[in-house]
């Protein structure tokens, strides 16, 4: 397979492990082991370390654990643990779910912009790939009248993101209903990359239900990434219908071959935790979402942004005549902050920020973007005209 270099992973790499204030990352900040097994009640917790310290480290079940697919199934209706893969991130359910479903010349609609595993991979295969984009006016928001403009008959897939990275838009459960009903007319599945599930944000409206609960063209993915700050894990899961799994666990046996199995029992253990590591996550947006709305309010001569309405990614569109990429650069090297250049979206003159890291890396990575936007100003950089 030839496929182009992921441009945002590539950018990222350059300066991860560098930089002091890591305001880019798409996650929440990440859990230690200790945190994750702290979780566990004082009565459970011996006995639990001494089986994770007792685990011989074979091969795991291929599927991932029974315990870890059931747990994942009772999330979604009308599915069984048989429904579920656990794999190597939400990033092998999408290209496992794009290589079983998909043949050259298919025709397959994905929004934009996305995380581009969600149209790279399908063009890679050979797949005629129409973007979906997002409006953008005061907000970002998605338009189905353009969707069913793209998805004419012949269409494969729709790839969807809800909520969206880089945007923190929201497609509604009416929203998810019509998709679905419009895959429906056409013989086609719908692929919803819900990395993003179970981060509600204050003020905004719940999350709607996942794709898999609306029949059998509906196949959500998902991640331990995200919303519960273990991308370490590389765990994640496909929830989809049985024959699709099937062919799916197939290529994979020729890829990773089953998750980690110290991963899978980690996994198991957060799950059960769920409701403890989300008030955990919403205690660390809440607290970065108050210091952005301060801090935007402050420099809105410079900066603005629409807040994410699920999720945890946004936009930032700033005032100042430098492309996005030269703008992240500088921010790197010369302040230690990380912000994503806009341009690998196609966001020129936008940084992409996340507000999951710790409020106190948050706070100082955005107080040194400051400094960086005013020294650039006082140097003579000109703001943009319009
Ligand atoms: C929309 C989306 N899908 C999938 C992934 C892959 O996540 P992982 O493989 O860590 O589960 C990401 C990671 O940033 C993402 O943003």
């Amino acid at each position: 397979m030839r496929i182009e270099p992921f441009a945002l992973e590539r950018w990222m790499t350059r300066y991860e492990m560098d930089v002091q204030w890591d305001i880019a990352e798409s996650g929440i900040y990440p859990m230690s082991t200790r945190e994750l097994l702290a979780l566990l009640p004082e009565d459970e917790r011996d006995d639990v370390h001494g089986r994770l310290l007792d685990t011989r480290l074979g091969y795991s079940e291929a599927r991932g654990t029974g315990e870890l697919r059931q747990l994942i199934a009772e999330t979604y209706e009308n599915t069984s643990p048989d429904e579920i893969l656990v794999t190597t991130g939400a990033i092998e359910a999408n290209f496992l779910l794009f290589n079983a479903l998909l043949s050259p010349g298919d025709r397959v609609v994905a929004v934009a912009p996305a995380y581009q595993q969600l149209n790279s991979v399908p063009r890679a295969i050979g797949c005629e790939v129409a973007l979906w984009h997002l409006r953008h006016n005061g907000g970002y928001f998605y338009d189905l009248n353009d969707l069913r403009a793209l998805a004419t008959p012949g269409t494969r897939m729709i790839v969807i993101n809800t909520p969206h990275n880089p945007t923190g838009a929201m497609l509604s459960a009416a929203q998810l209903r019509e998709i679905y009903a419009l895959a429906e007319e056409l013989d086609a599945w719908v692929l919803s990359d819900e990395a993003y599930r179970w981060l509600d944000l204050p003020g905004s409206e719940p999350l709607a239900l996942p794709m898999r609960n609306l029949g059998p063209r509906g196949i959500s993915t998902g991640t331990f990434s995200k919303p519960f700050g273990l991308p370490g894990l590389r765990t994640g899961w496909m929830a989809a219908p049985e024959d699709v799994v099937q062919r799916c666990w197939g290529l994979r046996d020729y890829i990773t071959l089953s998750p980690g199995k110290l991963n899978d029992a980690l996994a198991t253990i957060a799950f059960r935790h769920r409701d403890a590591i989300a008030a955990r996550t919403r205690a660390i947006v809440s607290d970065n979402l108050d210091f952005a709305e301060g801090w935007f309010a402050r420099n809105s001569d410079l900066v603005s942004w629409t807040p994410p309405r699920g999720g945890l990614l946004a936009m930032m569109k700033y005032e100042l005549e430098v492309p996005s990429v030269e703008l992240a650069n500088r921010l790197a090297e010369e302040y230690s902050v990380m912000l994503a250049p806009g341009s690998a979206f196609g966001y020129e003159g936008h940084l992409r920020i996340g507000i999951g890291s710790t409020p106190a890396i948050f706070s100082e990575g955005l107080q040194q973007t400051e400094t960086c936007l005013r020294d650039l100003q006082a140097s003579g950089v000109p703001m943009k005209r319009g």
